[in-house]
């Protein structure tokens, strides 16, 4: 039984992240998405059983994926779930680079475990939480970026959107 764990700060949940969960469901027996939060990324929007809450939502269809939030390293997160398989989605070749020095250094603390990525949608590769966070928080549109879940939070977070943002 191949287990996947695909973490990130999902902060929030975009069209990219579903679409990576989606083709990466299809690839492992199992798929656990590791909520957790990254230190690098100082403005969080949601809280961690926000995130998971938004999660949990958009992939009820998916029978094999389930989300669980983790504190500490990846390595050692993957060593205590005994999953042998970190998924990391990709976007742009940019996004290569960072992921590249991860994969190595998570590759040297524990290397029982593989690091794969998925490429998203084309139409997803230009969508980002950053830049999801900083729209929204300008109370413009982002209904075509996120699932369900998150634009619902969304606008509890900031009311109701600006019906005038072009496009
Ligand atoms: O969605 P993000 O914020 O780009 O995801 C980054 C994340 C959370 C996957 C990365 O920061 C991570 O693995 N954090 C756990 C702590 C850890 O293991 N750090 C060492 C990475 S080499």
């Amino acid at each position: 039984m191949v287990h996947a764990v695909y973490p990130g700060s999902f902060d929030p949940l975009h069209n990219g992240h579903v679409d990576v969960i989606r083709r990466a469901s299809r690839l492992f027996d199992k798929l656990t998405v590791g909520v957790t939060h990254n230190p690098l990324k100082s403005t969080a929007l949601f809280d961690i059983e926000e995130r998971l809450a938004m999660v949990r939502e958009s992939t009820k269809g998916l029978s094999n994926v389930d989300a669980e939030s983790f504190e500490g390293l990846l390595v050692d997160y993957m060593r205590a779930r005994q999953a042998g398989v970190i998924v990391k989605g990709l976007r742009v070749i940019s996004d290569f680079e960072y992921e590249l020095q991860m994969a190595h250094l998570n590759r040297q603390m524990n290397a029982d475990v593989e690091t794969l990525f998925v490429m998203t949608a084309t139409r997803w590769s230009f969508v980002s939480s950053t830049r999801v966070k900083e729209i929204a928080t300008y109370g413009a549109d982002v209904t075509k970026l996120v699932p369900p879940a998150t634009q619902r939070r969304i606008l509890e977070r900031f009311g109701a959107l600006q019906d005038d943002v072009p496009g």
